[in-house]
């Protein structure tokens, strides 16, 4: 089915019918829509990024938008690894930005071969 088959009176998210819902983003109100993903309350607010990388810290947000990259994990309501694009907000959910550093290698591992050249 395409968007252009649903009668607006079916759409079950209806911007000007729908209520309104507030999440806590970081300990900041953020309003949306019910219906709406979490990504889709962010975005509407203008956030267009809500997490860096563990490595050079470059700015995430939604990517694939279906859940498959993983570019888009919030922490919510306690709970970490959360796919932004598809959890549905709810009104009072605490929502927060994650970052993981990269864990620390205690020491160098050598691989068979590395010592001589032949890796
Ligand atoms: S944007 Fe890709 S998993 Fe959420």
């Amino acid at each position: 089915m395409t968007s252009f088959l649903l009668p607006p009176s079916d759409d079950p998210i209806r911007p000007a019918e729908a209520s309104g819902i507030r999440i806590a983003v970081d300990g900041r109100p953020v309003d949306g829509l019910a219906g709406q993903s979490i990504a889709g309350v962010l975005l509407g607010s203008g956030t267009l990024a809500w997490r860096t990388t563990s490595k050079n810290a470059r700015p995430r947000g939604v990517f694939c938008g279906i859940g498959v990259c993983y570019d888009c994990l919030v922490e919510v309501n306690g709970q970490r690894d959360v796919r932004a694009c598809q959890r549905r907000a709810a009104d009072g959910d605490t929502v927060s930005t994650q970052y993981d550093a990269l864990p620390e290698v205690a020491e160098p591992i050598e691989l068979p071969g590395e010592a001589d050249g032949r890796a």
